[in-house]
């Protein structure tokens, strides 16, 4: 990576560029994790709308439950903190499938995963880059195109995240979401969302809370809240104001060289040859 603070702002671990906000010991000690049975999981790369599907999850549950700070925030004291949670437990994460702590597979939790074109990705992760200083500085977007490509960013390589979760796709306790489907038709995902969390949702709510959800509702709020620290789900940053930038679908038109889009198009066609997507 291009910038001189990198050493201090990330480390490895299991071969994955983790920001300092995820401490060693604390990823060394997830697989002791005590899941519980009605834990739901929220899980992303970052960039793919996390924060968006997490809005809507909050506001389809009328019942307590808490959406904790993501699983590989902090340091070992936050695994205690999650612990004591009374409440229902919806847990942000950004880990890959092999590194979720074994016991949410044993006990079979509820999984959401979200998932966007990884262009457009591409695109809001190298503004996160640029305005988020817990992330390396990247002078340009062809720096950090490169990067993106070789998977040398936060949370690893999209391809490789993707696949991870793809290859259980098909477990009846993962739900798979695509960024796109929300943007095309918001009410139809949420009920699939509420169905899948056996949730009876009328549709008179289901509208309310598509509302309430809308790009310039959630960044209007944002801002209203003056960024309440606990307020994010992205082990990445505490700060909300960062998340809200354009919510469009085919921003990398704007970025992409011709030439980038073909070498992108040549690399998502090899790593992805054996993926239905
Ligand atoms: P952009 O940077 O392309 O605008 P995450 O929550 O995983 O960090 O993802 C952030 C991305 O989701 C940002 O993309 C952000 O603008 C977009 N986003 C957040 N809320 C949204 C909403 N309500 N509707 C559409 N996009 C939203």
């Amino acid at each position: 990576m291009s910038n001189s603070s990198e050493a201090e702002l990330l480390h490895t671990f299991k071969g994955i560029p983790f920001t300092t906000r995820s401490s060693p010991e604390l990823l060394k000690s997830l697989d002791a994790f005590d899941a519980r049975e009605d834990d739901v999981l929220l899980v992303s790369y970052p960039k793919s709308g996390t924060h968006w599907l997490a809005g809507v999850i909050t506001k389809l549950y009328n019942t307590q439950v808490t959406i904790t700070s993501p699983i590989e925030f902090g340091d070992i004291s936050r695994l205690e903190e999650l612990n004591k949670l009374s409440s229902k437990r919806i847990i942000p994460t950004h880990l890959d499938y092999n590194m979720l702590p074994l016991n949410f597979k044993k006990k079979e939790c509820k999984m959401i995963y979200i998932s966007r074109n990884p262009k457009d990705t591409a695109v809001s992760m190298f503004h996160y880059y640029r305005d988020n200083p817990n992330l390396p500085t990247v002078d340009t977007w062809t720096a950090f195109f490169d990067l993106f490509l070789k998977g040398n960013v936060v949370c690893g390589s999209w391809f490789d995240h993707f696949l991870s979760w793809e290859e259980h796709e098909d477990e009846k306790n993962i739900l798979f979401l695509f960024y796109e489907d929300m943007k095309k038709d918001l009410p139809k995902v949420v009920k699939e969302i509420a169905l899948f969390l056996s949730l009876n949702v009328s549709d008179n709510d289901i509208q309310d809370i598509c509302k309430k959800s809308s790009f310039s509702e959630m960044k209007s709020d944002t801002e209203k809240e003056n960024s309440d620290p606990s307020h994010t789900v992205c082990a990445l940053t505490s700060n909300r104001k960062l998340i809200f930038r354009k919510g469009a679908v085919g921003d990398w038109k704007n970025y992409f060289t011709p030439k980038q889009n073909i070498k992108f198009q040549e690399i998502f066609n090899e790593k992805m040859k054996l993926s239905k997507m």
